[in-house]
């Protein structure tokens, strides 16, 4: 075994919503991992359905096409983009190919686990820089910084708060940082961000070597079963990920329906409208309840509760899988999907019942 694991305990993914549902006896909504219930494009679908005829290939391992459509997308070559199974994949890759045994990350928390557990894996040392306000404070950020560390992590909007910086404070920062640190910005929500200064980080990307992008197509675009994520970045550093990813880390069927995904923009906007009404909508709910609720720019609330434990396990026998913050070190807080009206409404019904026991 690698010193570096030593520690470490193997993710546990809980149990499936099938086996959840006999368990609790129930039809079960999910509002537990941020994934987008309304589904993928129905052009998405119908694409699948004609890459059944591929199963028996491999994948193109350059996935050109996909590389081809997010090219048109972002206006930048095919060279910026390394695609991974999941940008939970491209965070891992990001570690190997970057650290050395000992060097030192920077990771502001509470966030998204998957950045200090791969930096770990792979021999890296984390900083930890905790956010008392729950907000990423970019000043205090940057003055954690010392020209021997080598990466940061920062995700905006932030899981599991949902709050955000801006393109002002976000440009103050890249401007501090000392070019050798790479600054990855995981942008896995972004798309519901509605905040008119949201960074531009396309913008951003053409001006700053050291910045990596991270996007996925587990969230607004809905295909989380497939595991499609990507890094898009400066080709020096695109082509280090190149040489340590997997021939064929993403499958047949991801790149197919990804390619497809992205070509029906009307329906991801109809997604992203409907979604950021449904997160007004709870928000303003929950705060008539008296229930402190952070601002959110993403797909998700935080909301406190004081006993998210007993909150959330009352939630699943009413028949609604919510997810408990405390091992982001939040026990006072729960985290729920925003999804259609009616999921919505069922939530707030429930958990009106599970406030009043
Ligand atoms: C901030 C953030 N980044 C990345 C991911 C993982 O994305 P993927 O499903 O593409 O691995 C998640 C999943 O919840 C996330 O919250």
């Amino acid at each position: 075994m690698r010193d570096s694991i030593q520690n470490l305990v193997p993710y546990d993914a809980g149990m499936t919503h099938e086996q959840l549902e006999q368990e609790v006896g129930k039809t079960i909504i999910k509002l537990s991992a941020n994934e987008s219930l309304w589904g993928p494009a129905p052009s998405a679908r119908n694409a699948l359905q004609n890459g059944l005829n591929q199963l028996k290939f491999y994948p193109d391992g350059a996935a050109q096409e996909l590389k081809k459509a997010l090219s048109i997308l972002w206006a930048l070559p095919v060279e910026n983009f390394c695609l991974g199974n999941g940008a939970d994949e491209v965070i891992q890759m990001l570690a190997t190919a970057f650290l050395n045994p000992g060097d030192e990350v920077v990771i502001p928390t509470p966030t998204f686990s998957s950045y200090a557990s791969s930096v770990t894996i792979n021999g890296g040392k984390v900083t930890f820089v905790p956010q008392k306000e729950l907000v990423l404070n970019l000043e205090e950020i940057a003055a954690s910084l010392h020209p021997h560390m080598k990466m940061v992590f920062l995700c905006n909007p932030n899981n599991p708060t949902g709050t955000f910086f801006s393109h002002t404070d976000f440009e103050q920062f890249l401007q501090k940082v000392p070019p050798e640190i790479l600054v990855v910005l995981d942008e896995a929500y972004c798309q519901y961000a509605t905040e008119p200064n949201f960074p531009r980080s396309s913008e951003l990307l053409r001006k700053y070597a050291n910045l990596i992008i991270l996007r996925t197509f587990s969230k607004v675009y809905s295909l989380a079963a497939l595991r499609i994520g990507y890094a898009v970045a400066g080709t020096e550093v695109i082509r280090e990920l190149e040489k340590i990813r997997q021939p064929y880390n993403v499958n047949t069927l991801a790149q197919i329906a990804a390619t497809a995904a992205l070509q029906d923009e009307q329906y991801t906007q109809k997604v992203i409208k409907e979604t950021v009404q449904e997160r007004e909508w709870l928000t303003k709910e929950l705060r008539q309840r008296g229930l402190m609720v952070l601002p959110s720019q993403a797909n998700f609330l935080l909301v406190k509760v004081n006993n998210a434990a007993v909150v959330c396990e009352k939630l699943l026998q009413e028949g609604i899988l919510v997810r408990n913050t405390a091992s982001f070190g939040l026990p006072e807080w729960l985290r729920v999907t925003i999804g259609p009206h009616q999921y919505m409404e069922q939530f707030v019904k429930s958990l009106d019942t599970v406030l009043s026991d």
